[in-house]
């Protein structure tokens, strides 16, 4: 709740008594006059002098003043759905657009292979609550880890090398946070660790979100170890390790908890090797219930950067399109299901 902006106006006390006002010309009239105060509020102010009768313009009078003075969420994330018109920038349709990297915070973009900050940020938002903790379990340059700090969730990291945990690490223990929330950082292999084990904590809540970035299979290969899913010798056995890591995550997750799994596919031998549903329809199988499928727009990585025309040329003699998109898969860990009373 803003309380500048209802001191401002007195918002709250205007309305009160435009809703005691009679008539509905009365109250159009009214509000009319007052609209400046309502910039945030729009969506019922237009509903109001859209109303054909007095009845419903008091109805949404009386949303109006909730939206100000009472907090409504769906119970899994922060979102006051009585402002709802006011989250302008979580998404909420299946195609994400991001025209540029955001770089605020500690948010550098110095890791080849990294997602943008925007991805972790709409997930953590839509899915978590200030406080919840998040698993990464492919950690990388710690996008998701500086990401929680900047909006106030606990955070467990999991990378296997050990020159970019250092790297890393620097980046997100820096990161101020208005929250008094943990970070935790392991250099681990995330197929054979149990990660409640890398959680020292007593009454630990579960992990509200996992997200996992893995590895696009050979795509880009992040070093020379073999536990590394980019070193996976065919694509069954990358599904396979990632299957591994899924289940691991699982297992941590709460039970209404949920895991996007951040993707994209790629050609080998003049084949598409569809990653993305391999995968979509091996966390199925593990019995994740699938919420969402988003597209995301993917920029040229460093590899192909200043060659878009070679690959122009390379499309149109092998008859394949350039990929211009990667997937994020959206599951429940469960549902609960309302059971009906005979
Ligand atoms: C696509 S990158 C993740 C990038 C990250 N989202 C970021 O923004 O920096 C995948 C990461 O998974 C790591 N990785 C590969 N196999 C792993 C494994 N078995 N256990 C843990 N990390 C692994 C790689 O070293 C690489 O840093």
């Amino acid at each position: 709740m803003n309380k500048e902006k209802i001191e401002e106006g007195n918002l709250e006390q205007i309305i009160r008594e435009i809703a005691a006002l009679q008539t509905l010309e009365e109250i159009k009239e009214e509000l009319a006059k007052n609209t400046k105060f309502f910039a945030n509020n729009g969506y019922f102010v237009e509903k109001i002098l859209q109303s054909k009768g007095v009845e419903r313009a008091k109805y949404y009078l009386d949303r109006l003043l909730d939206s100000l003075t009472e907090i409504k969420t769906n119970g899994v994330n922060d979102i006051n759905l009585n402002r709802w018109t006011d989250y302008h920038d979580i998404l909420t349709d299946s195609l994400w657009n991001f025209e540029k990297r955001d770089r605020s915070g500690n948010h550098l973009g110095w890791y080849w292979g990294n997602f943008v900050p925007q991805i972790p940020r709409q997930l953590i938002l839509r899915y978590t609550k200030k406080n919840d903790w998040v698993l990464d379990p492919f950690m990388g340059s710690g996008t998701t880890l500086i990401e929680c700090k900047m909006q106030g969730r606990n955070a467990l990291g999991i990378e296997l090398n050990r020159d970019i945990v250092t790297k890393a690490k620097e980046r997100i223990e820096s990161q101020k946070s208005s929250e008094n929330v943990q970070v935790l950082i392991e250099c681990a292999d995330s197929t054979s660790s149990d990660f409640s084990k890398l959680i020292d904590q007593t009454n630990f809540p579960g992990f509200q979100l996992a997200i996992l970035h893995p590895p696009y299979h050979d795509i880009i290969r992040f070093s020379d170890n073999k536990a590394d899913l980019s070193n996976a010798l065919d694509t069954e056995s990358f599904i396979s390790s990632l299957k591994k890591v899924i289940t691991n995550s699982k297992k941590v997750l709460r039970p209404n908890g949920i895991m996007a799994i951040v993707i994209g596919d790629k050609y080998s031998d003049s084949k598409l090797e569809p990653l993305g549903f391999l995968v979509m329809n091996a966390a199925v199988e593990d019995g994740l219930i699938l919420k969402s499928i988003v597209v995301k727009n993917y920029d040229n990585t460093k590899g192909k950067r200043n060659q878009e025309n070679l690959w122009r040329y390379r499309a149109l003699v092998g008859g394949f399109y350039i990929f211009k998109h990667e997937y994020i898969f959206i599951f429940q860990n469960s549902l609960e299901r309302k059971i009906k009373k005979k």
